[in-house]
């Protein structure tokens, strides 16, 4: 039953690149707090890292989004299933996700969230699927570009199982 693992990026990889995108966040964003605005569930190991790798003072929130049912493809449909706790008026939000696919789930949510008059709002997001984009999503801080494998670990899952691997894996 079990599908086979192939590491693909290991956890030393992810926490060298986590490093290096605070530095940079650090050096883009001089006058905090930037308000990190994490996707559940994938994103919560990639957020823990980088808001450690920030020395700029951070605030944490999260949203939960559905566009992924049990398969490894998305419905196309996004739905919020948990909003924010705080107004992002006035403030700078840095979206935090684990991967970005289809751009479907991040284009819908930089819309949603630009409406709510944020001061800056940028995406951080730790893997890249260029090749299977259908919504132009601009990735500001980009961890690893990847092809089109469906990958676990690190937050990512497939039906919910993997999200605890240290490494990031090729599932199949
Ligand atoms: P998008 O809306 O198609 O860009 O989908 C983004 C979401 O799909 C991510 O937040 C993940 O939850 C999920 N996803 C996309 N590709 C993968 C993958 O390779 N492994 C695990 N989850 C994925
Ligand atoms: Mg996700």
């Amino acid at each position: 039953m079990d599908a086979p693992l192939r590491v693909f990026i290991t956890a030393e990889q992810i926490q060298k690149r986590v490093a290096e995108l605070g530095a940079r966040i650090d050096a883009d964003y001089p006058d905090g707090p930037i308000y990190l605005v994490a996707i559940l569930k994938g994103a919560c190991f990639f957020l823990a890292d980088l808001a450690r790798a920030i020395k700029t003072p951070v605030r944490l929130d999260f949203m939960g989004i559905s566009s992924y049912g049990r398969g490894k493809t998305s419905s196309g449909e996004v739905k919020v299933l948990k909003d924010l706790d705080t107004s992002i008026e006035g403030h700078h939000v840095l979206i935090v996700e684990d991967i970005v696919d289809s751009g479907v789930t991040l284009s819908y949510l930089m819309n949603l969230l630009e409406q709510r008059k944020p001061k800056s709002i940028r995406i951080a997001a730790l893997l890249d699927k260029p090749d299977r984009r259908l919504r132009p999503v601009e990735v500001a801080y980009r961890g690893f570009q990847i092809p089109d494998e469906f990958v676990v670990g690190y937050g990512l899952d497939y039906a919910e199982d993997y999200r605890n691997l240290k490494d990031i894996c090729i599932l199949g």
